[in-house]
């Protein structure tokens, strides 16, 4: 029971790895808060329930700052502590630098970077009520180690996320608030699933098969084995890690010459 009473709010919580955060959590005695914008919100927190773990929810899009201020409110006026914030709420469209414009480069910088943003802005006030708080941002490798074609946008979102991960960490240290990010490489979620579902409508299994040849360790990681990351990053083991990047990507951003055939000669 690591986390035992401690609050934890859990962005993007209603499925991918927000939800393996909020079981994982949960497990260890978190209260665990989730924010969602989908309607399947309902669902995971009965999954939840069913399981004896306290959870709420509140379905709300986490471009609504004031909505969010609002919650956070409400949650320390309950619990008297907000000490856990992870950030998990995020898209994941594709799309060619020229074809990026507009609506899809807005969606990407409003939700993945400014809905951190505002949840940051939202939370951080009551974690400094008690001077205490650990704030976990889902980034990516994508923009912060690698990158494919059409992801500039996406790219660019998760640039500025890391960026503002260390930013936050260097301004609220003195409060014994850390500030951390997770890069996933290729998860097994929701999002991963949608996508190769549009690369390949007739067979998305194999597309998710191509991405985990790609992978060193030969598979896709899992919502859960995400959680176990955050886990770490909201416990007093990471005490003295803020403005850190853990890598979790099987080692998928380790391979230097990919593609190239060059292969060891077996014993
Ligand atoms: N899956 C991967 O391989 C992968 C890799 C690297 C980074 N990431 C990042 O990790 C995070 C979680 O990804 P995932 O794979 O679990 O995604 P997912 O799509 O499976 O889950 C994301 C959740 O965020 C919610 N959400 C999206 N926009 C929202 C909004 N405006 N307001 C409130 N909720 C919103 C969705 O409803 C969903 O429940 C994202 O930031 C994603 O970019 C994912």
């Amino acid at each position: 029971m690591r986390l035992k009473d401690k609050v934890a709010v859990i962005t993007g919580g209603a499925m991918g790895m927000g939800k393996g955060t909020a079981e994982v959590f949960a497990k260890e005695g978190a209260k665990v808060i989730l924010i969602d914008f989908s309607k399947d919100l309902i669902k995971t927190q009965e999954e939840l329930k069913e399981n004896d773990f306290l959870v709420e929810t509140f379905q709300v899009d986490v471009r609504d700052k004031e909505k969010l201020k609002e919650i956070y409110q409400n949650i320390f006026d309950k619990y008297g502590h907000l000490d856990i914030l992870v950030n998990a709420a995020g898209i994941g469209t594709q799309a060619s630098f020229f074809n990026a414009d507009g609506k899809i480069l807005s969606d990407m910088m409003d939700i993945n970077f400014g809905g951190i943003w505002n949840s940051c802005q939202a939370a951080i006030p009551f974690m400094l009520k008690n001077n205490y708080g650990k704030v976990i941002n889902f980034a990516s490798v994508t923009g912060v180690m690698v990158v494919d074609p059409s992801m500039t946008a996406y790219a660019a979102s998760k640039g500025a996320i890391m960026a503002l991960t260390k930013a936050l960490a260097v301004e609220f240290a003195p409060k014994n608030i850390t500030v951390n990010a997770i890069l996933p490489g290729m998860i097994n979620t929701p999002m991963t699933q949608k996508s190769s579902k549009e690369a390949n409508p007739s067979d998305p299994q194999k597309i998710l098969d191509g991405l985990a040849k790609t992978v060193p360790m030969g598979r896709l990681g899992t919502a859960e084995e995400a959680g176990k990351v955050a886990l770490f990053l909201a416990t007093e083991d990471s005490s003295y890690v803020t403005g850190s990047a853990i890598v979790f990507d099987g080692g998928s951003t380790l391979p230097e010459s990919p593609g190239s055939g060059w292969q060891p000669e077996d014993e």
